[in-house]
């Protein structure tokens, strides 16, 4: 049965290290295709087994994806294999990522709509970190 857009409930994930407004922008796009956001935010631990070394420890991280107004909900993710048993659990309707993860989720179309939204152009933690450490060169 279709959903209302008023009764649907989106999810996205992420590190969200070192905030930016690509971050933002992804977070206000999921939310307005629905009425109850839900963030997935990759633990400290889940970051390591990526290879990726965030800035903010998880718990800053998530109070501040928590504190905007689009957000309702955070959960912590721990691995690549949860986002199946997150979305039946959370009664998810649709999943959102990045355009940079296009293809990569569309697994998750026997559980909920799966939708890949345009990258903000020009901004990412990455460069951030690389602009900030060629000032401090
Ligand atoms: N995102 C976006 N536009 C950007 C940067 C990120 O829409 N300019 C989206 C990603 O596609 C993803 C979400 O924001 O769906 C979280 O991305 P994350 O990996 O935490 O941010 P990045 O800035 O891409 O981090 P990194 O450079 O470490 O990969």
């Amino acid at each position: 049965m279709l959903k209302l857009k008023d009764r649907k409930k989106v999810i996205t994930y992420g590190t969200f290290d070192l905030f930016h407004l690509g971050h933002l922008r992804i977070l206000e796009r999921a939310k307005l295709l629905g009425s109850h956001l839900t963030v997935g935010i990759s633990t400290d631990e889940f970051n390591i087994l990526k290879g990726k070394q965030c800035y903010y420890p998880f718990e800053h991280r998530k109070r501040i994806v928590r504190a905007l107004g689009c957000v309702d909900e955070v959960i912590p993710e721990y691995d690549w294999n949860q986002k199946v048993s997150d979305i039946i659990n959370n009664d998810i309707d649709l999943f959102v990522m990045g355009s940079d993860w296009k293809g990569k989720f569309d697994h998750l179309m026997d559980y909920c709509s799966v939708l890949y939204l345009e990258r903000t152009k020009g901004v990412s933690t990455t460069m951030i970190k690389e602009d900030l450490s060629a000032i401090n060169r």
